[in-house]
């Protein structure tokens, strides 16, 4: 499958804003940017060192269709970040973009920051996003009520580092 994850430009961030004011992508997925200008300073603060958040863009066939990115990244208490992934080209939606995308991109959360684990919110009534998670690896932990509407919370853990936790904790025996 040729997909490519890219970093995010200032260009990018005004086509995902503008493609994803649909009302189907909004009722699947709680945005909670609320103006471009705050899409836009948010990815200025994305890119500082210290940022909470990291996020790259996803390529399909050379054609730029949807964003993926970990938020609230705490790398000193829970040792977890979080996750989201849109694809605005609804025509591309089944084709197991989004499970391909999140696969490279968890290995690289995992690679480039001191966590344990990845955990992903979803509406219950969102298929694709469960099956996504589900194909990608994501375990259900949780299923819960806010503000009358069913959601699920997914997890996935980093397999290598647990492995070499316990390879450590032999070593230290
Ligand atoms: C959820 C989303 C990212 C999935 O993207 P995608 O590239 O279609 O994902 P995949 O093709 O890898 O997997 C989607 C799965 O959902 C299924 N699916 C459910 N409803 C679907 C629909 N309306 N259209 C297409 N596929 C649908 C697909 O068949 C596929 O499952 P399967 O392989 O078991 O058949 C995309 O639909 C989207 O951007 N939705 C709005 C934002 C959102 O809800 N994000 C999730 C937050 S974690």
């Amino acid at each position: 499958m040729d997909i490519i994850l890219k970093t995010r430009t200032k260009d990018h961030v005004m086509i995902f804003w503008e493609r994803t004011q649909d009302e189907e992508i909004r009722r699947l997925f709680p945005f909670s940017i609320e103006s471009l200008e705050e899409a836009l300073i948010l990815f200025e603060e994305s890119l500082k060192e210290d940022a909470l958040s990291y996020g790259k863009v996803i390529y399909f066939e050379g054609r730029y269709v949807g964003d993926i990115w970990c938020y609230g990244i705490d790398e000193s208490n829970e040792k977890m970040s979080m996750l989201s992934v849109v694809i605005f080209e609804k025509d591309l939606w089944g084709k197991g973009i989004a499970t391909e995308a999140t696969k490279v991109f968890a290995k690289e959360v995992f690679n480039k920051f001191d966590i344990e684990k990845i955990g992903a919110f979803t509406y219950s009534n969102n298929y694709g996003s469960i099956s996504l998670l589900e194909k990608a690896g994501f375990i259900k932990v949780d299923t819960f009520v806010e503000n009358g509407i069913e959601s699920e919370y997914f997890e996935i853990r980093n397999n290598n580092k647990v492995g070499s936790i316990r390879n450590n904790h032999t070593v230290a025996r």
